[in-house]
């Protein structure tokens, strides 16, 4: 597809200039900025392959690579404002991307704003809600699922890239050679999508996304790019290293059986 027939270079064009504002004197945007915006563009990335592996119609790939573009446009100024990515020590960030895009009119003309718009809101809640019309449904699931597939890659970045073993700080001091909290091992069993405030270990943390592999990723083209990316061989050795336990184990199983069926 050429960009312009759908207007997404126009769209990102915008974007681009809106992550500008956030730029030092020295043209640069800060480290954890910076990372934000590498984010966005490997979701983007992901969404696209996801829309043409499944085969989405024109209408459908286009609402869903610009919400995966706009998903996370309100980091910029969450960061600035609260200085922290922590949603629960400061503003729910889908609804910040959502109003500041909205508030800026960048959707508007387009013919799915609407789908856009609440793609961009739902992208981080706990489940998408129910009764939504197909294209803001299918965009949803499908910025949802590209999203999670670069916070698999973001996670082995922060192994390889930190001192984890003795900076604690890595993985905000969640504690390694824990097992995995019952709460969290029993809503991933019964495939709950597991709260936040429920992670006390960094096994928990790790185990989250395991759970997402056993029923959090919505197509079938999006468990087939984790599964060749090795995400889940990746947290079932680092599990073991981090002290995850007979649990963690029969969960990656779980997984790893799920995975063979894609
Ligand atoms: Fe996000």
């Amino acid at each position: 597809m050429s960009a312009a027939d759908d207007g997404f270079e126009a769209l990102k064009a915008r974007y681009l200039a809106y992550v500008d504002t956030f730029r030092g004197p020295d043209g640069r945007l800060g480290e954890m900025l910076e990372l934000k915006l590498a984010h966005t563009m490997r979701v983007v990335d992901n969404a696209t392959r996801i829309a043409d592996g499944e085969g989405f119609d024109s209408e459908r790939r286009s609402a869903t690579i610009a919400a995966a573009l706009l998903h996370d446009t309100g980091r910029y100024e969450q960061l600035v404002k609260y200085d922290t990515f922590n949603d629960a020590d400061s503003i729910d960030h889908a609804a910040l991307s959502h109003d500041i895009v909205a508030r800026l009119g960048w959707v508007v003309g387009r013919p799915d704003a609407e789908a856009v718009l609440a793609a961009v809101l739902y992208h981080n809640r706990k489940e998408v809600p129910e009764g939504l019309d197909p294209l803001t449904e299918a965009a949803s699931h499908a910025v949802r699922d590209a999203d999670k597939l670069d916070i698999f890659r973001v996670l082995e970045e922060r192994v390889a890239t930190t001192d984890w073993r003795r900076d604690a700080k890595a993985f905000w001091n969640l504690k390694a050679g824990l097992p995995p909290s019952p709460a969290v091992v029993a809503a991933i069993r019964g495939g709950r999508s597991v709260d936040y405030s429920e992670i006390r270990t960094l096994s928990d943390f790790v185990l989250i996304q395991v759970g997402w592999m056993i029923c959090g990723l919505h197509y079938r083209v999006s468990r087939r790019l984790c599964a060749e990316r090795g995400h889940l061989a990746f947290r079932r050795r680092f599990l073991d290293e981090i002290g995850g336990g007979a649990e963690a184990e029969e969960l990656c199983d779980r997984a790893e059986r799920l995975a063979l069926s894609v």
